[in-house]
């Protein structure tokens, strides 16, 4: 098999250093943010030329609350911008747009906005765009928990019988595979609390690169990167 063939079927980015890109251009954070946003057209082209089914996108964490009210204003503003410029789009390649995270948490116009296009692309099976919004991965498996606790309490589930699979049931998308490779721009070197159950075994590709700068090319460094590794799941080789 040609090193190229072997692709991820599921890619999931931590879309880091919006902030220190605009910094070093003396520039207002948003501004990182908006060109940001470009990086995503970018990764969900590559995505389809390629044939890369799932992409998951850290967009807000649910940390990020911590940050100043303008900034978060100023990405749910980015947020509805993008969906309504980028709706015909999702449609003409038929593209799944899903949402993880808790969002009761964000504001109602956003909320509506989602599940405008969220419902509109239901029917689409041939890409996944997963945003990862006020997503907490540890918040994901309390979530879980509490659901499976529910279950018992009703007598839908039978604790003896939980094992790993049915665990997954409970999980926000609990239809997508795990992701085979997990980006994260910027030079930071950690999770920052991104989908814990999900990565447990997948391939981690971290680059110095501030994700406004992160386009096609630097994304096929990290795809030839990751076709290079040898995945073995503790068998041996
Ligand atoms: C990532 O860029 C985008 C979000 C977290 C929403 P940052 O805003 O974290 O950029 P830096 O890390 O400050 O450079
Ligand atoms: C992680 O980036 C969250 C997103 C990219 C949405 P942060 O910039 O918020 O993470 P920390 O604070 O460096 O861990
Ligand atoms: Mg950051």
């Amino acid at each position: 098999m040609h090193a190229s063939d072997k692709l991820p079927r599921h890619v999931a980015i931590i879309m880091d250093g919006n902030g220190r890109w605009a910094a070093r251009r003396g520039l207002p954070r948003l501004r990182g943010h908006e060109e940001g946003a470009e990086s995503v057209i970018a990764a969900l082209r590559v995505c389809r030329d390629r044939g890369i089914r799932y992409l998951t996108l850290y967009a807000f964490s649910a940390e990020n609350w911590r940050r100043p009210r303008t900034e978060i204003a100023g990405l749910m503003g980015l947020l509805r911008r993008f969906l309504h410029n980028r709706e015909a789009e999702l449609h003409r390649d038929r593209v799944r747009l899903r949402v993880i995270g808790r969002l009761a948490d964000l504001p109602a116009d956003v909320r509506r906005d989602l599940r405008r296009v969220i419902e509109g692309t239901s029917s689409y099976r041939n890409y996944h765009l997963i945003l990862a919004l006020s997503y907490g991965g540890r918040a994901e498996i309390v979530d879980a928990a509490r659901g499976l606790a529910m279950a018992a309490v009703e007598g839908r589930l039978d604790p003896a019988r939980l094992n790993e699979r049915v665990f997954r049931r409970f999980l926000y998308a609990p239809d997508v595979p795990d992701p085979d490779l997990m980006i994260r721009t910027s030079g930071e070197i950690r999770l920052s609390n991104f989908l814990l159950w999900q990565l447990s075994y997948a391939e981690l590709y971290f680059t110095p690169t501030l994700w406004p700068d992160f386009r096609e090319k630097e994304f096929a460094e990290a795809l030839a990167e990751y076709a290079r590794r040898q995945r073995r799941f503790g068998a041996l080789a």
